[in-house]
């Protein structure tokens, strides 16, 4: 992110933006970036009670967009939030694509490719039949923890298919690092990366 800012990018859009505190640490504030927080308008509601507790205010640049990516059309939303369709943006969609289906995810695809030189990254989950035995008994095991807080995971894709919908969208200088790649990468860096994660790729793509 900080390259496509350095490269000129002045809108970035966290997709799915949960409790990320990326706009409130705001490394490019000098440079007048706007960062646009789009998330499901129950969990942005929560999220706003939660800075509202803590006394944080919302810094100048930064503007939520309340969005069911099942249901809403993200480009209407964001364009009546601000956003320059006709500028270039990074998005950030880190920790959402396994809870949504195939369509939300297509549509999500159809809008950031919509976009003049956007740049996306994502993270996905590869199917567990393709984990040896070990990780596929963490795996089951992480599937029950996560079904019992009500969390499921919906969608996963092999790497090939991921790189062709992509290419399909127009993306290209395609980069897909799976588990070992991140945790040796970034290794502590990434709070929470357990073995169970084994299926997990981050994927950074440009247009
Ligand atoms: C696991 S959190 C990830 C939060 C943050 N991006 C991160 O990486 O820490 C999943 C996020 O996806 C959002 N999400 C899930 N389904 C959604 C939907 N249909 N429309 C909009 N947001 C959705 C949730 O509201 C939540 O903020």
């Amino acid at each position: 992110m900080s390259r496509a800012v350095e490269r000129g990018i002045r809108q970035i859009v966290i997709l799915g933006a949960g409790l990320d505190t990326f706009a409130l640490r705001n490394p490019h504030g000098a440079r007048q970036i706007r960062i646009y927080e789009v998330d499901h308008p129950a969990t942005q509601a929560w999220k706003r009670q939660r800075l509202a507790e803590a006394q944080i205010a919302l810094p100048p640049w930064l503007i939520l967009a309340p969005v069911d990516f099942e249901r809403d059309d993200v480009g209407e939303k964001l364009v009546a939030a601000g956003f320059q369709q006709n500028s270039p943006a990074f998005f950030t969609w880190l920790g959402v694509v396994p809870y949504l289906t195939q369509d939300a995810i297509g549509r999500t695809l159809d809008y950031m490719s919509s976009i003049r030189s956007s740049e996306v990254v994502f993270d996905y989950m590869e199917p567990p039949e393709a984990f040896s035995k070990e990780l596929r008994q963490l795996e089951t095991e992480r599937t029950e923890q996560l079904k019992k807080i009500d969390e499921r995971s919906v969608s996963r894709f092999e790497p090939a298919a991921i790189a062709a919908m992509l290419r399909s969208h127009g993306f290209c200088a395609i980069e897909d690092i799976d588990f070992q790649e991140i945790a040796s990468r970034f290794g502590r860096a990434v709070q929470g990366l357990a073995p169970g994660h084994a299926g997990v790729h981050v994927v950074h793509a440009k247009h």
